[in-house]
C-alpha cells in the first residue's frame, strides 16, 4: 500500500491515476449533493431527508436498550438548531431517564403511553419539551408563535431520532399540572409535549394515510 502522500504526488505526474480519482471525487461530490453521506456503523449510508420523513411514525413501545448518550445529544441539538420566530427559541428540554420520574409522567397520561415491562418502565429515554411563552416573538396583531417554534424545534429531534435509528412519539395527552409538579417545573413555563425516545419495538412502514396534495394545496400561478 503506497502512503497518502506518494499517491498523491503520483496522482499528479500520472495522467490516468489523476483522471481516476478526479472522476471518483466528481462522483462523490455528486452523491454528497443529492443526499446526505454519512460514516456510521463502520460503514458509509446514506439516508434522504425526505425517506426520514416518510419513516418517521409515531413509535408507542420501545425495547429495553439504552440509547447512547451521543445519540441523545445528535437529537438535542437539531432541537436546538431549529428555526423560530425571530430566533427567539423559546424552548427548553428535559431529558428523564430516571425510573422513578418516568413512573410519574407516565401517571399524568391519560393513556398507558408509557408499556411497563419486566426491567422497568419503558421507553429508556423520556425528553420533556417546554415552552417559554413570555420569550417567544408576538406578531403586532397579538398573534404569539411560542407554540409553533416548539413544534418545529420537536419535529427536527423526531427526524433526528429517526436518523439515529431510533423512534419518538410527540404526546401531548396528559395533566400538565402533574408533570411540572414532577419535574418542579417553574409556573411561567409551559409543557408542550413529552417525547419518549428509544429503540421501536413495534415495527411500521412509513407514511401512508395523509390526505392527497391535490386537496391541501392550492397553487396560485
Ligand atoms: C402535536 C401532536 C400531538 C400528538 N399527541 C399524541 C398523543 O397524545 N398520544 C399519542 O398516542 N399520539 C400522539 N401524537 C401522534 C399522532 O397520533 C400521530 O402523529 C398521527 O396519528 C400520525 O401517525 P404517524 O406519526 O405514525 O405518522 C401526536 C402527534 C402530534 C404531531
Amino acid at each position: 500500500m503506497q502512503p497518502l502522500n506518494s499517491l498523491t504526488t503520483s496522482s499528479l505526474t500520472n495522467p490516468k491515476l489523476f483522471e481516476f480519482i478526479y472522476c471518483i471525487s466528481i462522483i462523490v461530490i455528486t452523491l454528497n449533493y443529492h443526499k446526505t453521506l454519512y460514516f456510521k456503523g463502520g460503514k458509509w449510508s446514506r439516508m434522504e431527508l425526505l425517506e426520514a420523513i416518510r419513516n418517521r411514525r409515531s413509535i408507542r413501545r420501545f425495547e429495553d436498550t439504552p440509547v447512547e448518550e451521543w445519540k441523545l445529544l445528535n437529537i438535542l441539538e437539531a432541537g436546538r438548531l431549529a428555526p423560530s420566530a425571530h430566533n427567539k427559541q423559546p424552548w427548553s428540554f428535559i431529558v428523564v431517564t430516571d425510573p422513578r420520574v418516568k413512573e410519574k409522567l407516565s401517571a399524568a397520561c391519560e393513556q398507558d403511553f408509557f408499556i411497563t415491562t419486566a426491567h422497568g418502565v419503558s421507553p429508556p429515554v423520556v425528553i420533556v419539551v417546554c415552552a417559554h411563552p413570555g420569550e417567544g416573538w408576538v406578531r403586532i396583531d397579538g398573534e404569539e408563535f411560542w407554540k409553533t417554534d416548539v413544534g418545529i424545534a420537536m419535529q427536527n429531534m423526531s427526524l433526528a431520532a429517526v436518523n439515529e435509528g431510533l423512534a419518538s412519539c410527540m404526546i401531548v395527552a396528559f395533566r400538565e399540572e402533574e408533570v411540572k409538579k414532577a419535574l418542579a417545573i417553574r409556573p411561567e413555563e409551559r409543557v408542550i409535549a413529552l417525547m419518549p425516545i428509544g429503540y421501536p419495538m413495534e415495527k411500521k412502514g412509513p407514511v401512508t394515510n395523509r390526505k392527497p396534495l391535490h386537496e391541501i394545496v392550492r397553487w396560485v400561478t
